[in-house]
């Protein structure tokens, strides 16, 4: 029988899912492993995490809400791998090799480095100046405690997480696409300097639609944990209501059929993604003949998103303490990661010429 293809994602252990990570990657995991026809792989990226030098217990925290939030909204020890990324020191290993082989002109051009230097560096973007102020600032004396290497190496890291287990489809967000690229790169390249065909080039995967990007409730186009704007899994039915209740609207519309502004249109794509077609369609209708009014909207937006999250979130507080299921889950899943890891990285030595004399 033909081996199934590998489908691999990860989330970084930096807190709580939000609705975001649950229509942009969690719900797309679910589906994938349902769908039976690939081997899926998710994990917890808690290297990843350390970029921004958490709290040691914070970190070890996040790790746990995470794995519970991906059991309880369905992903299946019995279907898929799940595991922490540094239960697989193989990955820790074949970063250091691959490094070998990646530029820090093209790191230090990848977007979200950029992005993340600039914050940490208290540079607004958007100026002229920004890549040279950047680059001065990374490598002036005072600053260069700032931005860790490991910020820049961020893609290496991904990249490894990937080839290691020679994934083909690893559905994330339009965000990451870079991250993939570039993942697809330092394969070819790696490939090519030895002459070899061993690590395949990987594709996101979105079931032919176009990938969702969720909209925060403040007005603003993205939600986000850095963007405080956030509806949680785990968030109680009265503050979710409250957070609905108080998201960003206009003066509503005077005549009939009018344009519908961002922060309204943001309240509709929501309720695309939460609530039966009739419904969207009936507040469309009520938006174009005027009759709309925002707090029943929200009043039913907020019945919708309760339906999605309010069972998992009941899921997540009967399993957050199980640590011994936990403890099995993720035991299980090193074990099954760290087996397809070993095999790649020992092959990975070889091909480079770390040989043994012993
Ligand atoms: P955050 O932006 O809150 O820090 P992460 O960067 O950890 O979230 O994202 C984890 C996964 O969730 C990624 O695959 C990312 O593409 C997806 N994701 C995050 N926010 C959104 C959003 N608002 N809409 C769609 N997908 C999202
Ligand atoms: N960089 C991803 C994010 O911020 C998380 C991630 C790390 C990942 N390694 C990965 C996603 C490998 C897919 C495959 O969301």
């Amino acid at each position: 029988m033909k081996e199934k293809e590998i489908v691999l994602s990860g989330i970084r252990a930096t807190g709580n899912l939000h609705l975001g990570n649950y229509y942009g990657a969690l719900s797309k995991f679910v589906r994938m492993q349902n769908d039976g026809i690939y081997d899926p792989m998710f994990f917890i990226a808690d290297l990843h995490a350390l970029t921004t030098n958490p709290d040691p217990n914070d970190l070890h925290a996040n790790v746990r809400n995470i794995v519970t939030e991906y059991l309880a909204a369905g992903l299946d020890p019995e279907k898929s791998t799940i595991f922490v990324q540094s239960d697989v020191p193989e990955v820790s290993e074949l970063y250091l090799l691959l490094n070998m082989h990646v530029g820090i002109g093209e790191l230090m051009r990848t977007a979200s480095f950029k992005d993340k230097a600039r914050k940490a560096l208290g540079i607004k973007s958007g100026s002229e100046a920004d890549d040279d102020e950047i680059e001065h600032q990374i490598v002036g004396a005072e600053t260069n405690k700032r931005v860790n290497a490991g910020l820049l190496t961020y893609p290496t890291l991904m990249a490894v997480d990937i080839l290691i287990q020679k994934a083909h489809k690893v559905p994330v967000g339009k965000d990451q696409e870079q991250h993939l690229e570039l993942t697809r790169r330092f394969a070819r390249r790696f490939n090519s300097f030895y002459g070899v065909d061993f690590f395949p080039e990987p594709a996101n995967f979105d079931f032919g639609g176009k990938p969702v990007k969720v909209p925060g409730l403040d007005g603003s186009g993205k939600m986000g944990k850095s963007e405080g704007n956030c509806i949680y899994l785990i968030d109680e039915e009265k503050v979710l209501r409250k957070k609905v209740m108080r998201a960003v609207t206009d003066e509503g519309p005077k005549v009939p059929n009018s344009p519908v502004s961002p922060t309204v249109e943001n309240l509709f794509t929501l309720m695309e993604l939460t609530s039966a077609p009739e419904v969207v369609q009936q507040f469309r209708d009520a938006y174009a003949d005027c009759s709309i009014r925002y707090g029943d909207l929200k009043k039913q937006l907020a019945e919708d998103i309760l339906k999605v999250t309010l069972p998992i979130r009941e899921r997540i507080l009967e399993l957050r303490n199980d640590d011994e299921y936990i403890g099995r889950v993720l035991r299980r899943g090193a074990e099954a990661a760290r087996e397809r890891a070993s095999q790649t990285l020992r092959e990975a030595r070889e091909i480079m010429g770390i040989r043994k004399f012993y």
